[in-house]
């Protein structure tokens, strides 16, 4: 039986529908590949910590979004990590030491200006999304 009203409670206190960017971190792997362990945990203790810090990570104030983080076991790109993803732009960073997040929680979430020198890949989801919905609804 599902518990419903359970996951209501989830989608509420989380705030899920309020989602504006979603970030994954490779950090805390069961094979760190991409960079050492203490490496990734580091980056992901300062993401987690900064975006609290920033009240990011919550909607409040004048915001009526948030910015939710997820700890990724692996983003299978295994070299020159850590790895984050930020969707739906579908920007790929490498080597997101502390340093290099907070230019990115400054330039890209806060000031929508990403930091070029560091993304190695940018595919974003919404465009693809958007495109297969126009062309399913104009056959
Ligand atoms: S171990 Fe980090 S991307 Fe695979």
């Amino acid at each position: 039986m599902v518990d419903t009203k359970k996951l209501e409670s989830c989608v509420q206190s989380l705030g899920l529908q309020k989602i504006q960017r979603h970030i994954f971190l490779c950090a805390d792997q069961t094979k760190p590949k991409c960079c050492p362990k203490e490496v990734g945990l580091e980056s992901w203790d300062y993401l987690k910590r900064r975006l609290g810090e920033l009240g990011l990570d919550e909607p409040g104030g004048d915001r009526e979004t948030c910015i939710f983080r997820t700890k990724t076991n692996c983003l299978r790109v295994c070299s020159e990590g850590p790895i984050l993803l930020v969707y739906p732009d579908g920007i790929w960073y490498r080597h997101a030491t502390p340093e290099i997040i907070e230019r990115i929680i400054q330039e890209h979430l806060i000031g929508d200006r990403p930091v070029e020198e560091y993304i190695f890949c940018h595919h974003p989801l919404t465009e693809n999304l958007a495109a297969k919905t126009s062309s399913a609804n104009n056959p």
